[in-house]
């Protein structure tokens, strides 16, 4: 019998803080209940003081899952616990994440402050949480770099104040593997009342390391891993909940396991990615696109005779299922409904029609549609809401001439029309946009990627357009990419004119 490892998975707050990875609500739930069948044990859904967006996402996603326990972040303040409580409300297994930082660098530099106060604060905040809930997770912010016997105090002290799982971050990425599950055991060794809390670990990946981190941290006593999908977070990212199950899951001798479905997880994956506009480098362990395809003929021998001569993950263990029906021009509604329900998302009524429509008119152009095309389908359907749209665009370009753009925009149902020529069909384009639209904008990134093989395929826009010092990203993808381009641009646009 395996000791169980609680996941609580942090994509919708850790994850969705990176520039140009924001969800609106509709979107969020879209994951939750994506994360709820993928087997999570806690969801952190947002910072609720933050702004009235993650407040609104926490009291949308706590109607809308049942089984996992709903997590909202705070600072060690009052007003942040007392929000967070408000926005929990519906959740039928409601938890406070709230935390300090404990790290020299933090007490000196962050708070211009002493250890003593620090801990007092730590001790207030729990006690102020425990009002509101029962269960209350402690964060001790850059315990990677906090020296062990100061941050035994800390942790010491918040048990006492009903602290209920106390969260050990790696908050730098700094932290050797050997070093952090030291850590780790030194807190079991030496915290009065450590056995009646679950400790977690909360790894960030600036030197690569989080995972192996995350999994040295449960090896010496921790069991709970907080993790994102596709490893999503701010800089090199966090913990990816991917690679954290499906090592244990390969071994089996360390004698832990996770209630996660991993058959679910490629699924997931792609989900993910598509909606918060973060490609998935393609050697990426467990979900990258080639994180199973062996290119090498003595490789591909050996699998063909017996698959673990070179694979440790049977494919279909986390949801590759290289036999499945491939969509065309002639399969049906139900086929579509029943790939989007495998990738996680579920559409019926007018949604599923609208999504169907755009599926045929995909189909027309490319052969065949794979789990990408059908993912933007379903961020096309939701992207008809936007209140500016492409209404029509047409380039002339070549060689050794100007190329020249007409676009026709639609602005809340209303028609406009502009003409300008550029260096490219692109530049053309996205400056006939902006006679229209008169705002200051510049494009500041511009990345267009194939999404499969083949010059029929469809490609996709990733754009950052700056307004008033703001970034707002753009994403959009079509078989023709000067549309793709200009339907990214336009998509940003969204983001700030409202
Ligand atoms: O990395 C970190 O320290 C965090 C805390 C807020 C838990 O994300
Ligand atoms: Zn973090």
């Amino acid at each position: 019998m395996s000791d169980r490892l609680f996941i609580f998975d942090t994509t919708l707050r850790d994850g969705e803080q990176v520039p140009g990875c924001q969800l609106n609500t509709v979107e969020k739930i879209e994951v939750a209940k994506a994360l709820e069948a993928l087997g999570v044990d806690v969801i952190e859904a947002g910072f609720p003081v933050s702004s009235p967006g993650d407040f609104n996402s926490v009291v949308e996603i706590s109607k809308a899952v049942t089984w996992p326990t709903i997590c909202a972040l705070t600072r060690a303040v009052e007003n942040d616990i007392r929000v967070a409580a408000e926005a929990l409300k519906y959740a039928k297994h409601p938890r406070i994440h709230t935390g300090i930082g404990t790290s020299d660098y933090h007490i000196k530099y962050k708070f211009n402050s002493t250890r003593d106060d620090i801990l007092e604060r730590a001790v207030g905040a729990v006690a102020f949480a425990k009002k509101f809930v029962e269960d209350v997770q402690f964060y001790a912010e850059d315990a990677g770099r906090t020296d062990n016997e100061y941050l035994a105090r800390v942790v010491e002290a918040v048990i006492r104040a009903g602290a209920t799982v106390i969260n050990i971050p790696d908050t730098t990425g700094y932290c050797l593997p050997s070093e952090f599950g030291a850590k780790i055991k030194y807190l079991i060794d030496n915290v009065e009342g450590i056995d009646k809390v679950v400790i977690a670990t909360h790894c960030h990946n600036d030197l690569g390391m989080a995972t192996a981190n995350t999994v040295t941290g449960v090896v010496n006593g921790a069991r709970q891993a907080e993790v994102t999908i596709n490893g999503i977070g701010e800089r090199a990212g966090n913990t990816s909940l991917e690679e954290v199950v499906m090592t244990f899951r390969s071994h089996k001798d360390l004698g832990i396991d996770t209630n996660i479905n991993a058959t679910r997880i490629t699924g997931i994956s792609r989900m993910v990615s598509s909606l918060m506009n973060m490609p998935v480098q393609p050697n990426k362990a467990i979900v990258g696109r080639n994180a199973f395809a062996h290119s090498s003929g003595i490789h591909q021998d050996g699998v063909l005779k017996n698959r673990e001569s070179y694979e440790i993950i049977d494919p279909k263990d986390v949801g590759i299922d290289e036999n499945s029906i491939v969509l065309t021009a002639r399969s049906g509604r139900a086929a579509l409904k029943h790939r989007l329900h495998v990738l996680g998302i579920e559409l019926s009524g007018a949604d599923l029609d609208k999504a169907y429509e755009a599926f045929l008119k995909l189909a027309d152009r490319k052969k065949e549609i794979n789990d990408d095309d059908v993912l933007m389908i379903a961020g096309a359907h939701r992207k008809a809401l936007n209140r500016i749209k492409l209404d029509f665009l047409q380039v002339t370009s070549g060689v050794g001439v100007h190329s020249v753009a007409s676009v026709g925009l639609d602005i809340a149902g209303e028609k406009f029309e502009a003409c300008a020529s550029g260096n490219g069909p692109v530049d053309a384009a996205i400056s006939a946009i902006k006679i229209i639209i008169r705002r200051k904008m510049l494009v500041k990134e511009f990345l267009i990627q194939a999404i499969n093989k083949g010059s029929n395929d469809v490609g996709k826009v990733h754009m950052t357009v700056e307004h008033d010092g703001v970034p707002y990203y753009g994403f959009s993808a079509n078989t023709d990419i000067v549309a793709a381009s200009a339907e990214a641009f336009i998509d940003a646009i969204n983001k700030f004119v409202r």
